[in-house]
């Protein structure tokens, strides 16, 4: 096993564990990743090899990059020691490389000169090969950390790494400014921002040439982002609204066309998730969806919130033809309680998805309220994550699940959620605690 070191994002770091380990999953990476400290954006790790460092980082978001790690220490002299006696058999390998030198530091600037003075005290590596800022053979990193409180920065770093960059992230390469909201053609008031989408199929395990399913489509935002790894996305929605887009320029489609992924798009269409019209041996690799909570306008579903008066409505006819027939036919809708639909997803989840498939969903919490018995359970799905993302006065996290074999008996439950998500919409309009709140809920805040 060999040391590296992982530079993190300054961004949720209460997702980076879930994200890593599930990428090492999918590549069959062995790494511990217990010693995993939030405040601290680096951590050391060890791994079989450069392959296995390359595969872990490679489609990460909440890392930026990972490097083979030759020294470390409280300041310079330290590094420069730790450098030579643990590295020293290194640098004959790489000595007519050509090369550059990074500096990835946390709230840490320095100008040129200051740059050159330092690459300048490694001289005794006795590198030959040339500089070049674009494209060299191998990058050195100076990783640097600082004791920072509030938002003052000390003045010099207290404690410092050297190593060989093996592989940088896709969020390195640009995946969370592409996919950025504010660059999206069709978007609407329920897309969802880029750099969470591409972390939960991240976390939901989505591969290249598997499908992705998004139940409740809306704007797509999860299907985009599984198409950048490389999956073949299906979306539906019960919303006609949604799936036609705004124009022929203005769709789902379109949105692909922009992204390059139009090749991977297999198709989107309206239809009521409880009312399942996907054919039954059809294999679904990872589902990821924000379902709709119901928050704004309470939740439908189709069908007659009085059957037996419908009934009485399907002889209708319409210019010859039966009325709920015709190209035209708007289907009714009834009420429906969250909790149902959390079961018909996790139900729909355990006979769709294959044996290690993920069902990666996102739901509300409030904040003071986050007890571990709300989450709703299915005795096929092993429960992996409940990844917390607060606001100011409400909450939201990300569930994620397993499909386990046939041998496979976990607990089922969902009593709970019934009240949760019902105090959730109360609480929300409440604005949870009456005596801090100074303002009315923006609508374009609500969840869905
Ligand atoms: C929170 S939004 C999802 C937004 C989506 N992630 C996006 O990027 O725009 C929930 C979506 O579920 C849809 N929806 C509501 N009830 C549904 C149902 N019974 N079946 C399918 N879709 C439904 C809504 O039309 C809405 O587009």
């Amino acid at each position: 096993m060999k040391q590296y070191i992982i530079s993190f994002a300054h961004s949720f770091p209460n997702f980076r564990v879930a994200e890593l380990e599930s990428l090492a999953d999918l590549h069959g990476v062995s790494v511990d990743l217990s010693h995993h400290d939030e405040k601290s954006p680096f951590l050391v790790v060890e791994l079989e090899s450069d392959e296995d460092a390359a595969n872990l980082i490679r489609r990460s978001i909440l890392a930026k990059g990972i490097y083979e790690l030759w020294g470390e220490g409280a300041d310079f002299d330290a590094l420069h020691e730790s450098v030579k006696s643990r590295s020293s058999d290194k640098f004959e390998t790489y000595k007519q490389s050509t090369f550059k030198f990074d500096f990835v530091s946390f709230m840490g600037t320095k100008t040129t000169e200051e740059k050159i003075a330092i690459i300048e005290t490694f001289k005794y590596t006795g590198f030959e090969g040339k500089i070049r800022l674009k494209n060299p053979e191998v990058t050195y990193a100076v990783l640097e950390k600082y004791q920072v409180s509030g938002m003052e920065k000390a003045d010099t770093p207290d404690y410092l790494w050297f190593g060989r960059q093996v592989q940088l992230s896709a969020r390195s390469e640009g995946a969370v400014e592409k996919y950025d909201l504010k660059k999206r053609k069709y978007i609407g008031t329920t897309s969802f921002e880029a750099e969470l989408s591409l972390i939960s199929c991240n976390i939901g395990q989505v591969m290249p040439g598997k499908f992705i399913y998004d139940p409740f489509t809306g704007t797509g935002s999860f299907l985009v982002a599984g198409a950048y790894f490389g999956a073949y996305p299906i979306g539906t929605d019960i919303d006609p609204r949604s799936i036609r887009g705004k124009g022929v320029n203005c769709n789902l489609k379109t949105n692909f066309k922009q992204y390059g992924t139009s090749s991977q798009f297999i198709d989107s269409f309206v239809m009521d998730f409880t009312n399942n019209a996907l054919r039954n041996n059809l294999t679904i690799d990872s589902i990821v969806c924000d379902p709709p909570y119901g928050v704004r306008e309470g939740l439908k579903v189709c069908g007659a919130k009085n059957p037996e008066k419908a009934a009485g409505r399907e002889t209708n006819v319409v210019e010859g033809e039966l009325g709920h027939l015709r190209r035209d036919f708007i289907a009714p809708k009834k009420p429906y309680e969250l909790a149902n639909l959390l079961e018909d997803l996790l139900n729909f989840a355990a006979e769709k998805l294959p044996t290690g498939g993920r069902l990666a969903f996102w739901m509300p919490t409030a904040n003071d309220e986050f007890v571990e018995h709300h989450i709703p359970q299915h005795e096929r799905l092993q429960h992996l994550y409940a990844l917390e993302q607060e606001f100011n006065k409400w909450s939201r996290r990300l569930l994620v699940y397993v499909k386990r074999d046939e041998g496979y008996r976990g607990c089922t439950t969902n009593g709970m959620i019934e009240n949760n998500v019902t105090s959730f919409r109360v609480r929300y309009f409440k604005s949870f605690n009456e005596k801090s709140r100074t303002t009315e809920p923006k609508m374009e805040n609500l969840p869905q």
